[in-house]
């Protein structure tokens, strides 16, 4: 702290959520700056667990001021279900504040979103079907309907004519759908801005007040390095920029505030949804690593597809990032194997690549060169201290950390709080 950045280095599902929660003990403001309810980010306290999408995991912490920065997208309707069920759950969310900037997903984005992916056949992308893509297509594309609007009911409605004209007309004859009522979609959304208003401010201005005060603020990224629209596997990736520098630019502060940026890596890798992934293993392996992982979708359900630590990612995720430390999750998993592997390498066409190659093809065709190193076979669940796990477990973060080029600073052995080690 004071400005700490919680970024994914893979394809999302790293261990993020539980890994700002732990950071979130010592801070005074967790901001999401990307993505919206396409994240699942899980939560375990005592024999509680929490699954929040949209919410900054921060919330879980009293005290802590949950922001929901301008380069999120945000579907109201869900944001409030979410905080009336934290509220249920005694969760206090009055202090949630959402920035006036960030782009509403409308009931249109959710519609495009699945049809886009029934057009795309075999090729889909595999999102989660949220409207997330679509809600940033018309953010860039200058016709989106942003926070602010909820407020204006004639803004609002204009703006919302003007959408439907283009919606309706590809809903109705692109896709064969029945056409959307603005006054239905205007009366229900404008009821959600009523029920959000007190929430609702300037969050550039509130966290620019936060640093100057010498405040805590930890940014909670969604998604993964590898999700990135710019950095990542593109088009299999999200539509927003979850690596590091998207702090910045999706709270409004500026860039030189960043001081510490902790890039959260699975002992192991995942995958949701379509897209290359070189050292995917298919045999029992990965299967023993959904398992045992418990790989399933928060937001979705769907299987995860696993495979080995792929540290040419590992080094790339470092570079793009700017990366000042690794925190290691999910290492209790991998006490099941005998052996385990590390891709250091990639092989194609008889050339080597120890970088991301520069065409995407190599991804697909190439084979992963790996280095093996002994496993452990014991339970380190149990572990509080870096004292407490075997010395090949010990062997293993030392070479992540080696191969990473930045301490791992941090070792989870378990979802629990307590279940993290530093070192
Ligand atoms: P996120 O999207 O990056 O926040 O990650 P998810 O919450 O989607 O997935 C991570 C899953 O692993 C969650 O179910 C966590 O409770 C769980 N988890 C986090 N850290 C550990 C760990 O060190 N060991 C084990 N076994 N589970 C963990
Ligand atoms: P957290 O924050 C894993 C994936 C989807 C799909 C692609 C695009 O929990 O790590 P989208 O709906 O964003 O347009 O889908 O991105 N995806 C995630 N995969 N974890 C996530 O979030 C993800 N959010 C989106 O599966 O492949
Ligand atoms: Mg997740």
């Amino acid at each position: 702290m004071p400005a700490t950045v919680i970024v994914g280095t893979q394809w999302g599902d790293e261990g993020k959520g539980k890994i700002t929660d732990v950071f979130a003990d010592r801070a005074d403001f967790v901001v999401r700056y990307q993505g919206g309810n396409n994240a699942g980010h899980t939560i375990i306290i005592g024999d509680e667990r929490f699954a929040l999408t949209l919410i900054p995991s921060g919330v879980l912490n009293p005290g802590v001021t949950p922001v929901i920065g301008n380069g999120t997208v945000i579907d109201p309707g869900v944001l409030l279900e979410e905080m009336a069920t934290l509220e249920s759950r005694g969760i206090d969310t009055s202090l949630l504040r959402v920035s006036a900037n960030a782009h509403l997903i409308m009931p249109y984005h959710r519609k495009i979103d699945a049809l886009q992916e029934r057009y795309l056949g075999s090729g889909e992308i595999g999102t989660t079907k949220r409207g997330i893509g679509p809600a940033y297509t018309d953010k860039y594309g200058r016709h989106g309907i942003r926070v602010q609007d909820l407020f204006d009911p004639k803004i609002f409605r204009d703006k919302l004519a003007v959408a439907l004209k283009e919606k309706n007309k590809i809903l109705v004859k692109l896709y064969n759908q029945l056409a959307m009522d603005a006054e239905e979609i205007a009366a229900e959304y404008l009821e959600y801005g009523a029920r959000l208003t007190d929430h609702v401010t300037d969050t550039s201005l509130l966290l620019a007040d936060a640093l100057a005060a010498d405040k805590n603020v930890l940014f909670e990224g969604a998604q993964g390095t590898l999700l990135d629209i710019d950095h990542g596997t593109y088009p299999f990736v999200t539509s927003s920029n979850p690596t590091a520098g998207g702090a910045a630019v999706g709270s409004g502060i500026g860039p030189t505030a960043l001081d510490r940026i902790v890039g959260v890596t699975k002992a192991y890798i995942s995958r949701v949804g379509s897209g290359p992934f070189p050292t995917e293993l298919t045999d029992e392996v990965g299967a023993t690593m959904v398992e045992v992982g418990g790989e399933f979708g928060t937001v979705t359900g769907r299987r995860r597809r696993c495979g080995w630590l792929d540290a040419v990612a590992l080094r790339y995720a470092t570079r793009v990032n700017g990366l000042t430390e690794i925190a290691l999750t999910k290492i209790d998993v991998l006490s099941e194997f005998d052996t385990l592997k590390i891709c250091v390498g990639y092989e194609a066409d008889g050339i080597r690549f120890e970088e991301m190659p520069r065409q995407q093809r190599v991804l697909y065709q190439c084979e992963p060169i790996y280095e093996e190193l002994p496993g452990w076979k014991q339970d380190i669940g149990d572990a509080r201290s870096m004292d407490d796990l075997p010395p090949a477990a010990r062997e293993y973060i030392e070479r992540v950390e080696k191969l990473a080029g930045v301490p791992v600073t941090m070792v989870s052995v378990g979802p629990q709080r307590r279940a993290t080690l530093s070192r």
